[in-house]
């Protein structure tokens, strides 16, 4: 599939089969996310990968909704997405440092990787990344930044138009004014 198909096929699935997502196709997905080129080649980002009940669970632990629910929205697979600052590039000019963008960049890969495979995917902003350093034991200085959890979608009809009309027009994308 071509990319610009594959990014309209793509939506954020919010619910899932329980059928296991094969291991050759979790492989895939974490190489697709270690090929991601990141600020200075300093690779920062680090990926725990959630395949087992006990990770899931511990996944599920770092937002009440989801811990609520007893997993994030029924998926059978979660990536965490890291960064360490202290290894990530900083611009000198103001200091940014790039630790979210390149962990932003790797669960992007990681995300369409997942799509072409035929597998659904959320990504989640929304969590305690205090409870994500705690339930997985992160090391100091290595920050959890995205979850993505992917899995075989449950079949759901979607409307393109109203799809659309969600997006951002062309016009006001491209002026900084707007
Ligand atoms: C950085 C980022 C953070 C997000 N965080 C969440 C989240 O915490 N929970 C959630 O359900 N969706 C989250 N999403 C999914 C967006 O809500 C979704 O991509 C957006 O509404 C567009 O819908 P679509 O993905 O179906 O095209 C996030 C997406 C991005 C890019």
């Amino acid at each position: 599939m071509g990319f610009m198909d594959l990014a309209m096929k793509r939506y954020s699935v919010r619910h899932y089969e329980q059928r296991p997502v094969e291991q050759e196709k979790i492989d895939a997905i974490v190489e697709a996310g270690r090929l991601a080129p990141t600020a200075h080649n300093n690779h920062p980002v680090r990926v725990v990968v959630c395949d087992t009940p006990e990770r899931l669970a511990k996944a599920a632990l770092c937002e009440p909704r989801f811990e609520r629910d007893g997993s994030i929205f029924g998926a059978p697979l979660a990536f965490v997405v890291c960064a360490k600052p202290d290894v990530a590039w900083t611009r000198s000019y103001d200091d940014m440092n790039s630790a979210p963008i390149d962990a932003s960049i790797v669960c992007d890969q990681t995300m369409m990787q997942a799509t072409d495979l035929g597998l659904g995917t959320c990504w989640v902003c929304a969590f305690d990344p205090e409870v994500a350093k705690r339930e997985f034991n992160l090391p100091e200085g290595v920050e959890p930044i995205n979850i993505l959890v992917a899995g075989y979608a449950q079949p759901r009809e979607l409307d393109p138009e109203r799809r659309e009309a969600r997006r951002i027009p062309l016009a006001e994308f491209t002026d900084v004014n707007a």
